[in-house]
């Protein structure tokens, strides 16, 4: 059978979908990579075109020529099958290719998909496929994260232009009760999903409640205000010493000016919008704020349990889980093996989606996951006791 129709469509609409959030940036803020973990939204554009170019085009069309032969060494991410490559803090220093040169490649590479896709066929093209539209999709919402910090971290604020606000959290704020029992976890459908979702089994939970609404900036600045940034009893003894090296008082991108607190957004410094969830805090911050609060943060498996519940798809939340493989799990064969499972410690599972995730790139089996310290993605906060 050959690739379908709607795969091969959805290819062309996820890659238009890259450009047009990029679309709004100057050439200079194409570049920039103003700390470790953010890349540059021309690194972005190049590294999921390598995706689709080393995966499928290189492997599976016969007389292929890549674009450059120097691309794969810097927008290779972390292959390690796959060769040598830029160190990641390196990205930021690729002033040449240009962004004009990063677009022809995503054009010559585009052409060619859409013009071989439809002769193609095997279970496995069309398997990693999808994967590449879910990686590329991944990225949308790391350049509209990273874009917010290269925005967010010039001394002239400046704005990136429309982009979806935050939904209010509504008044009626409830705990959840959830029966004490066996739960199932994980993902069972015949749809797409990551490996690190699989394999389905069953879990026992105790008897627990959890909020059916994130924390808001208000509560939030109360934690603030009150002096939760100079409790040490708060904190874990790692969290405490990022409280004291990086002199933090507040989530990324509060800013108190003239007494009053503003946040900065991808439409400019606002005044902070004291109904939307609290956003870019890190698992520490989270954990302290529940500790205040005389909660807990909710287990992965709580989350997924009660998600029924929960208005979603506002901002990632953090879970007490680390993030380790299911039950069962098996890295895929091959490079793409390396997707997932080698990520598999010193992180902390997120729950959940953001506002800067992709349209129906979301489940309630979805596990992202960070290192505890990171707090530049849409991060938020569920209680549970
Ligand atoms: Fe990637």
């Amino acid at each position: 059978m050959s690739i379908t129709k709607t795969l091969i469509s959805n290819f062309t609409k996820v890659r238009q979908r890259t450009e047009s959030i990029c679309a709004p940036l100057e050439k200079e803020d194409y570049a920039i990579q103003p700390t470790e973990d953010v890349s540059p939204p021309k690194w972005h554009l190049g590294h999921t075109t390598w995706f689709f170019e080393q995966f499928i085009l290189v492997q599976y069309v016969e007389d292929y020529q890549v674009f450059n032969k120097e691309f794969s060494f810097i927008f290779n991410s972390y292959y390690e099958k796959l060769g040598e490559r830029i160190l990641r803090t390196d990205r930021g220093n690729l002033s040449r290719p240009t962004v004009d040169e990063v677009y022809a490649y995503r054009k010559y590479v585009d052409e060619i998909m859409e013009q071989h896709l439809p002769a193609l066929s095997c279970d496995e093209i069309e398997n990693i496929l999808t994967i590449g539209l879910n990686h590329e999709e991944q990225h949308q919402e790391l350049l509209i994260t990273d874009i917010k910090y290269i925005l967010g971290h010039n001394p002239l604020l400046p704005s990136y232009g429309y982009f979806k606000a935050h939904l209010p959290i509504e008044e009626n704020e409830e705990w959840v009760q959830m029966k004490r029992g066996q739960y199932d976890i994980g993902f069972r459908g015949d749809t797409f999903c990551y490996d690190n979702e699989l394999n389905p089994h069953t879990v026992f939970i105790e008897e627990y409640a959890i909020r059916n609404t994130l924390v808001s900036n208000q509560e939030y600045l109360v934690f603030v205000e009150n002096g939760g940034y100079q409790k040490f009893d708060l904190w874990h003894s790692e969290g405490w010493d990022w409280v004291q090296k990086n002199e933090n008082k507040s989530p990324m991108y509060w800013h108190k000016l003239n007494g009053k607190w503003n946040h900065y957004t991808l439409e400019g410094l606002q005044e902070l919008d004291l109904n939307a969830p609290v956003t870019h805090i890190n698992y520490f911050e989270a954990f302290a704020f529940a500790q205040w609060a005389g909660h807990r943060l909710p287990t992965e498996f709580e989350w997924e349990a009660a998600n029924q519940q929960f208005k979603w798809g506002q901002c990632w939340e953090w879970t007490e889980s680390a993030y380790l493989p299911y039950p069962g799990y098996k890295k895929p064969d091959g490079a793409l093996g390396e997707y997932n499972g080698k990520f598999m410690v010193n992180q902390k599972v997120l729950r959940g989606a953001s506002v800067a995730t992709s349209p129906s790139h979301s489940r309630s089996t979805y596990r992202n996951f960070f290192q505890p310290h990171l707090r530049w993605q849409y991060t938020g906060i569920r209680l549970a006791k």
